[in-house]
């Protein structure tokens, strides 16, 4: 990670014991568990919905308003995406292999419209199939090893409903950083373009100001 902190540091200490143990995803489970005992913080928790999802709102204002069509956030977190697109009026789903991710959501939004879950990527429910308007993929995919990056790019893709439409954020790579480091393993440019397969097409890549992160869009046709 290029300006790397002290969260980033712990979370990554725990990400390489979890995958030196042959496990890609325990140490998202021990990172909630910590922050939840005030021991450590969540680097990605920005405590806002992302700044690139809001922008993406307030271009396109006709997609701004869900009446009742579907959503999902597959790796929610701390679910600030999630709750705006439930404030929206999409009838949101989310989900996070981290079981701590899940409680501490539901613990802080008591009232939430949007459907919380403990689910696994590359295990999803057969009735998620094609079924959301708007599918947001923020981080989730970029926090995985590249070695299950085409599994998790077609899981992502097949959450998308016919004439639906894939958000895809994340921090973009930096020529100087060894793609093999992580995490995060940012996409590749090639890798952000694989998510355009299978009914879905690329309407373009952009980067925020700074250049730091970027968010594509794919519709499917
Ligand atoms: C870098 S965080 C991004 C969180 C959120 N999307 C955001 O933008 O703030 C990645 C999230 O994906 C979850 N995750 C990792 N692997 C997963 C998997 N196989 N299935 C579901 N969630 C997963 C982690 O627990 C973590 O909450």
């Amino acid at each position: 990670m290029s300006q790397t902190s002290s969260a980033d540091e712990h979370a990554q200490d725990l990400a390489a014991e979890s995958l030196a143990s042959g496990s890609p995803t325990a140490w998202f489970e021990s990172l909630y568990d910590a922050a939840g005992r005030g021991e450590a913080e969540i680097p990605w928790d920005r405590g806002t919905p992302h700044p690139l999802l809001s922008a993406w709102f307030a271009q396109h204002p006709e997609e701004a308003t869900g009446d009742g069509r579907t959503a999902i956030v597959p790796g929610m977190g701390p679910g600030h995406d999630s709750e705006l697109l439930a404030s929206l009026g999409f009838r949101t789903s989310a989900f996070d292999i981290a079981p701590t991710a899940v409680a501490q959501v539901r613990s802080a939004h008591p009232d939430s419209a949007v459907d919380y879950r403990v689910a696994d990527l590359f295990e999803l429910p057969e009735e998620w199939r094609g079924n959301f308007d708007l599918v947001l993929e923020s981080m989730t995919v970029q926090s995985m090893p590249r070695d299950v990056r085409a599994r998790a790019t077609a899981a992502i893709r097949s959450l998308v409903a016919p004439g639906g439409v894939l958000l895809l954020i994340g921090g973009v790579l930096p020529a100087e950083v060894d793609p093999a480091e992580g995490p995060p393993w940012r996409l590749t440019r090639s890798e952000i373009e694989a998510f355009g397969a299978d009914g879905l097409a690329l309407q373009g890549i952009e980067q925020d100001a700074d250049g730091i992160r970027y968010r594509a869009e794919f519709r499917s046709r």
